[in-house]
């Protein structure tokens, strides 16, 4: 089969669907426009045998240029959070929805783009073969990208924020995106509200 890319990621699975196949794997994938520009694909991390899934949106500028999740400014949000919500990082794998950074050049300035629906379902191969990996007790969804990859485009994370839904054999807790705490008008009101789903999935492991 000829691999021209937009048919999505699932002609790129490896044989072995264990993590370092995955990850292998998925830094050729071509299953949609985003490889193109982007740097690198941002694979998840963390251990195995974590009992958190933390699920994003897709890799930001820092995260395209070093090639590891979360480790720009919502990364430390995040971190933030889970150490105040008592969830230890050795007990979490952290990925994202879509794997390549999607932006627009302006000047010098890569400006972050959501990811289109039809890349988001690109991708959702890489993503559903990591919960059959790691098989987490417990998936936190940040935010409206990672909701609709994982829970349809039905769900509305304002709507039904830090209650449990059964996701395969785990259970799901949407929270809003680390992101949208940086941006949000009244900065601490939003982290609060972001942090109380923390620790409601927190209590649901
Ligand atoms: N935002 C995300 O959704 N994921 C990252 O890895 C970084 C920023
Ligand atoms: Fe493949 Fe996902 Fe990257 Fe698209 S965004 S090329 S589907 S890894």
């Amino acid at each position: 089969m000829v691999k021209d890319g937009n048919n999505g990621a699932a002609e790129f699975l490896p044989d072995r669907l264990d993590l370092d196949s995955l990850r292998s794997a998925a830094a050729c994938c071509e299953g949609c426009d985003l490889y193109r520009n982007a740097t690198r694909t941002v694979f998840g991390e963390g251990p195995q045998q974590a009992r958190f899934m933390l699920v994003g949106e897709q890799p930001g500028d820092q995260e395209d240029r070093q090639g590891h999740p979360f480790v720009g400014p919502a990364g430390r949000i995040l971190d933030k959070g889970l150490q105040e919500a008592g969830i230890e990082r050795g007990d979490v794998y952290l990925t994202n929805a879509v794997k390549h950074f999607s932006f627009t050049p302006r000047g010098k300035r890569r400006i972050h783009q959501k990811p289109t629906a039809s890349e988001i379902d690109a991708c959702r191969p890489w993503l559903n073969a990591e919960l059959a990996a790691v098989r987490p007790e417990v998936v936190v969804v940040l935010g409206a990208t990672a909701a609709r990859s994982l829970l349809g485009r039905s769900f509305k994370v304002t709507r039904h924020r830090g209650e449990a839904v059964p996701l395969g054999d785990a259970l799901a807790v949407a929270t809003i995106h680390p992101s949208a705490v940086l941006r949000a008008p009244d900065r601490d009101a939003a982290y609060a509200g972001f942090l109380a789903d923390l620790q409601a999935a927190a209590r649901v492991a």
